[in-house]
């Protein structure tokens, strides 16, 4: 498959249309599963500047730092001194703070997943502190309602995610009879999530109109989309768009906005993958800024080889809409391909020793151009993934982060790595132990 410019494109689809996601409401909406190359261009065009300005970039360095010093607290809370460490579910903890980080930079609004869990461990019998909760002061505003709407919104999250496969494979006939309970509960829990995704959007809407024009703007996703293409355009967009799309000059309406927001929730699942699995990594000393994150050359290649060894996405999907040669056949307009990622990665022909795992393959200044479209973590092309800067970052500001204090620990070496495939390929459980660094 060859990638040529945005007008010749053989393959700018990914799937055709399907008639479950319209019932899911979220037809000819957002990025991912949206199949009207239009609305996909005009809002992939926003949501790729929104991600890849320095500006934005320097707040994912922000926010991951004070969302791992929350989880930070609570392990100091659990800690009683063991010489053995701390066992922990590491796969949870991150899995929240992954989710805190996704909802507070989308949104610009504070969400509790990992306030939550730590409750949760502290009323069960798992975890016997002798800390009182006096003794946690960045806890006293969390009220039992604030965690309660966190543990429905998680759980909606979660369920708008199985929707998409849902209603994407399941014929209507079984949607509407043997399915129909958990359609009409995925339903539910879709409507309540798109609800609470409303109210935030509109509420930003006004105080955006109260903010004096010579104010600054906040750096948040959710005010960048508002704002896009109006006169409070806070990264200018209009001027950075390479080509202007006939009538697309336009700002983005609440519900473009409200999809737009789920997409970081679809892919936040990719990236835990590759967080749960690159925890060999080494990192450097320095003080954590945007630029030394940039410097991390090592624990980048790190990434990419754990990427290469065990992809999160397996494989992605593009239906042609002309004639193509691919393998010396020929093939007709509207053929479904789907590109194994897994098996591009592991190609002799490629990669020298492809079983080996080998992080200094991607120090090399040998990568060739021809190689180009044999590392896939991100896809390619057209519809190459808009957030691999977001993800790149944050994955290196929380292993820099975590291997900076904490000497970490398996608590089981031989047990075999607990995953789950579902679209995505993701850990289920990794028990590691955590202890303080004497540095
Ligand atoms: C480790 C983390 C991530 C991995 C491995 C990953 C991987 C991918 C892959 C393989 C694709 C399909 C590309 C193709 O078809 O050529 C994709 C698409 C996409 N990704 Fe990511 N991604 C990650 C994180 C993110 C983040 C953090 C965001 C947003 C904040 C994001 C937003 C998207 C969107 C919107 C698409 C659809 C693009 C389109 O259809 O035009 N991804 N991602």
């Amino acid at each position: 498959m060859t990638t040529q410019s945005f007008k010749k494109s053989n393959y700018k689809v990914r799937f055709p249309p399907v008639e479950g996601i319209e019932e899911l409401g979220i037809s000819g909406k957002g990025i991912i599963v949206n199949d009207d190359i239009k609305s996909w261009k005009f809002n992939r065009s926003i949501f790729l500047q929104t991600l890849t300005i320095p500006k934005f970039l320097r707040q994912v360095v922000e926010l991951t730092k004070l969302h791992f010093q929350e989880m930070e607290k609570y392990w100091e809370f659990f800690d009683r001194g063991q010489d053995g460490g701390e066992e922990i579910q590491l796969v949870e903890w991150i899995h929240r703070l992954n989710t805190d980080f996704i909802f507070h930079i989308t949104t610009g609004k504070r969400y509790y997943a990992l306030a939550s869990y730590h409750s949760s461990l502290l009323s069960s019998a798992k975890i016997v502190s002798e800390k009182s909760p006096e003794d946690q002061p960045h806890l006293s505003d969390i009220t039992p309602e604030i965690i309660k709407e966190s543990e429905i919104l998680l759980s909606c999250i979660n369920s708008y995610l199985i929707s998409l496969n849902f209603f994407g494979l399941y014929p209507r006939f079984l949607r509407a009879t043997l399915q129909r309970k958990r359609r009409d509960e995925l339903l539910k829990k879709k409507e309540w999530l798109f609800g609470k995704l409303t109210e935030i959007v509109r509420e930003r809407r006004k105080e955006i109109d109260e903010i004096p024009a010579d104010e600054e703007l906040n750096y948040d996703m959710l005010t960048t989309m508002i704002t896009a293409n109006t006169e409070r355009d806070v990264y200018v967009i209009k001027k950075n768009m390479e080509k202007k799309l006939e009538g697309d000059e336009r700002p983005l309406s609440d519900e473009e906005i409200v999809v737009n927001m789920t997409e970081a929730f679809v892919v936040r699942k990719r990236l835990l993958e590759e967080l749960d699995t690159v925890f060999n990594a080494k990192t450097s000393d320095s003080s954590l800024t945007n630029e030394d994150i940039s410097k991390l050359v090592y624990c980048e290649a790190i990434i990419k080889e754990t990427a290469r060894f065990d992809p999160v996405v397996p494989f992605f999907d593009r239906q042609s809409t002309d004639t193509d040669v691919v393998a010396d056949y020929s093939w007709g307009p509207k053929t479904q391909f789907s590109v194994s990622i897994g098996r591009i990665h592991k190609k002799p022909k490629y990669w020298e020793n492809p079983d080996q795992f080998n992080p200094d393959r991607f120090l090399q200044q040998n990568m060739k151009v021809e190689d180009k479209n044999t590392f896939l973590q991100f896809g390619t092309g057209l519809r190459y993934c808009p957030g691999h800067k977001v993800a790149m970052t944050e994955i290196k500001c929380l292993i820099a982060l975590l291997y900076r204090k904490y000497d970490i620990e398996l608590v089981d070496m031989n047990a075999p790595l607990d995953t789950s495939y579902n679209t995505i390929q993701r850990c289920s459980s990794l028990k590691i132990r955590v202890r303080r660094r004497n540095v």
